[in-house]
């Protein structure tokens, strides 16, 4: 069994991903500022006599070096970030901080203690608009935010350091995830997460412009999956692929589904499409089952049965 550090381990996807390497028997150093992420995520890992939360920032000089000198893990899962597109285009200044100087930090850190992997937290916003569709990993990249440009940087960052100092680098361009614990409170979060909160408390949703966008929605327990496969599998070379389904899903089949479990729920309203709006993001999933051995198993219809249910996933299945 390995040693995983796991950056931002108390936000939305880093909490799914230490759950699923705790349950597959890993050791797990969390790291986290508790800035968007919250210790109550990481409630059931700290009942874990595998699993320690160290409190602060990546992107504080030193700090992360010191840890990672202290604790030699395996592979560094650096998910910690400025999550938000909005909030990268309003703080641009933080967005670079958080985003492309934490990076430099983690692969600083890799290289001096000798770290064997890291895996990165990218994201299909490299993309930006107009790709072919589905797109491959190949696509031109064109970031339309200051988001999609420090993840984009980041990868190239983190690829070159790995192949200069001789470690591994994965990079995981994850589509719309969604799942439990995803933050439902900004008009700016993840559509299913806003729609969860407004259906489950009896009140209508409003879908901007006609409802035939589409998204490639892959659940949060399918993505930490993906983490602990890219962490931990053996024999991995560097690279970077999308973590989607390669299943378009539109808005008005999103809230269809909702609709059906939640009948007494008043019917979407519909306002105008948002400025900027994405009209399709679809992703190939190709790469990742070559590369990784990933594929994403959950379907919407079943991602949104357990979200709307509330139930627990069972984490290996
Ligand atoms: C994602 C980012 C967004 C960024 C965009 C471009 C998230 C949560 N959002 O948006 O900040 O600008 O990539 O890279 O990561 N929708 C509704 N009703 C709602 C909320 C959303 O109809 O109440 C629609 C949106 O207009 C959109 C779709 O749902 O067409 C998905 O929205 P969202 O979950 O924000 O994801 P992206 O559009 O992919």
């Amino acid at each position: 069994m390995a040693k995983i550090l796991v950056t931002g381990a108390a936000g939305f996807i880093g909490s799914h991903t230490t759950d699923f390497l705790l349950a597959e028997g890993q050791t797990v150093v969390g790291v986290d500022n508790l800035r968007t992420g919250r210790r109550e995520n990481l409630d059931s890992a700290l009942q874990s006599p595998r699993f320690a939360l160290h409190l602060l920032d990546v992107a504080a000089p030193g700090a992360l070096a010191a840890l990672v000198a202290a604790e030699r893990p395996d592979a560094i899962v650096h998910l910690a970030a400025l999550v938000s597109v909005q909030e990268s285009m309003a703080n641009p200044a933080l967005n670079f901080s958080l985003n492309l100087h934490a990076t430099q930090l983690v692969a600083e850190a890799a290289r001096v203690t000798g770290v064997g992997r890291v895996v990165f937290a990218s994201s299909a916003a490299i993309y930006g608009d107009g790709a072919e569709q589905p797109i491959r990993e190949s696509a031109e990249k064109r970031p339309v935010s200051p988001y999609g440009a420090a993840k984009l940087a980041s990868e190239d960052l983190l690829l070159g350091h790995g192949a200069c100092y001789g470690f591994t680098v994965r990079c995981q361009r994850y589509f719309n995830v969604y799942g439990p614990r995803q933050d439902p409170a900004s008009p700016y979060s993840g559509v299913i997460s806003i729609f969860a909160r407004r259906y489950g408390e009896g009140k209508g949703v409003t879908i901007y412009g006609d409802g035939r966008q589409t998204r490639d929605f892959v659940a949060v327990r399918d993505v930490a999956r993906a983490n602990a496969l890219a962490a931990t599998r053996p024999g991995l070379v560097a690279g970077s692929v999308n973590i989607c389904t390669g299943r378009a899903t539109s808005l008005g089949e999103l809230a269809g589904i909702f609709s059906a479990r939640h009948p007494d729920v008043p019917a979407p309203a519909h306002a105008p499409a948002r400025p900027g709006d994405i009209r399709h993001s679809l992703g190939d999933p190709a790469a990742a089952a070559a590369e990784l051995g990933f594929t994403a198993r959950t379907t919407v219809a079943e991602g949104l049965a357990e979200l709307i249910a509330g139930s627990p996933v069972s984490l290996l299945s």
